[in-house]
């Protein structure tokens, strides 16, 4: 069977870009594949963390895996610092790796644009992401468009380090999903959907309330020709609800675009926001049944020493191959 491989970062506002870009693509795998899903806390160091919230946020996430669906008996789902093998290979990986290629990611230099100094965590992100990923022989990463960059270069070092030591690791492959690998911003529908806008009407998070949510919908960007119609060069704002609306309600685009057929955006955003409000109650009524339970807790536990179990082995062949002695 494959293997599935994928992480989020504990950060507050999971929105529906994540939901849409992976936590769908999570659920839908555990079906088919061997899956192993992560909450990535040490990535989520590299900015600056409120210790108490950091601890929130685990918890928030590990319990929205569970409220989109993600199964226990089906996944292992499991915290990232719970697995000391993740920092050990990172820093292996760190030294088959060049500063010339980590310095070509683009999330990288948008990030660190943003900064006067960039913190070295940041630049060394994706020799992190490389490690979680190769540690469990992954097959298929499903994560949103901006992470294939990342996957590419974890292809390359997977692909030197076989070559330099020995065979070592499997070679992973990015997924994406077909509609909505990148969710766009609802206020400027040319920038990505993000955790971190300052507008919070840029985003819906999984958490909003129905008027949070009304909100957000209908004061959207679109634009000013009338037409519903999927287009995302000329009509991006449009474009962006409608591959929302079709997600959530899984009708396909043309469906939709034949449905609004001469009607106002007006009528499209008010059915939009009832199609979100819908999908998000259930999900909101799991996540409160979850988040404060014992059960959340065992789940973690039983998820750490699985991973644990796997990752070792990977480490033994890595270790193995790269000539550390064991005793
Ligand atoms: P992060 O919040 O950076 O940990 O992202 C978690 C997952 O959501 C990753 O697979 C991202 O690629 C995906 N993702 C983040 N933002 C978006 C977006 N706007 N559209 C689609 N996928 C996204
Ligand atoms: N970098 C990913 C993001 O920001 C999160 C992540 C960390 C990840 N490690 C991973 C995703 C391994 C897939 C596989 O979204």
């Amino acid at each position: 069977m494959k293997r599935v491989f994928s992480g989020v970062q504990p950060t507050g506002n999971i929105h529906i870009g994540n939901y849409i870009g992976a936590l769908k693509q999570f659920v839908e795998l555990q079906e088919e594949m061997d899956a192993i899903y992560c909450i990535v806390d040490l990535h989520s160091i590299t900015v600056p963390q409120d210790p108490r919230a950091l601890k929130q946020h685990t918890l928030d996430v590990a319990a929205l895996y569970l409220s989109v669906g993600l199964d226990p008996n089906k996944a292992i789902i499991f915290v990232q610092s719970t697995v000391p093998a993740h920092s050990e290979l990172a820093w292996i990986l760190t030294c088959n790796s060049y500063t010339g290629e980590l310095s070509r990611m683009t999330q990288f230099k948008d990030k660190s644009k943003e900064r006067e100094s960039a913190p070295t965590g940041l630049f060394t992100y994706p020799l992190l992401m490389a490690a979680d990923i190769l540690l469990y022989d992954t097959d298929i990463v499903p994560v949103g468009n901006d992470q294939k960059q990342h996957i590419e270069l974890t292809r390359d070092l997977a692909e030197r380090f076989n070559n330099k030591y020995g065979k070592t690791f499997v070679i992973p492959e990015y997924r994406g999903t077909k509609v909505g690998a990148r969710i766009m911003a609802l206020d400027e529908p040319t920038n990505k959907m993000s955790k971190s806008a300052e507008n919070e009407y840029s985003r819906i998070s999984l958490l909003d309330t129905p008027e949070k949510v009304k909100k957000s919908i209908m004061r959207a960007t679109t634009d000013s020709d009338g037409e519903i119609r999927f287009d995302e060069k000329n009509k991006p704002g449009i474009s962006n609800l409608l591959t929302i609306y079709s997600v959530f309600s899984c009708l396909s685009i043309q469906e939709l675009e034949k449905k609004y057929t001469g009607c106002g955006y007006g009528q499209l955003k008010k059915d939009l926001v009832e199609v979100v409000n819908d999908s998000l109650v259930d999900i909101q009524k799991r996540y409160f049944d979850i988040r404060e339970s014992e059960e959340l807790k065992r789940i973690l536990k039983d998820g750490t020493e699985k991973a644990q179990t796997i990752a070792e082995k990977t480490m033994k062949r890595v270790k193995e191959n790269l000539g550390f002695i064991t005793l």
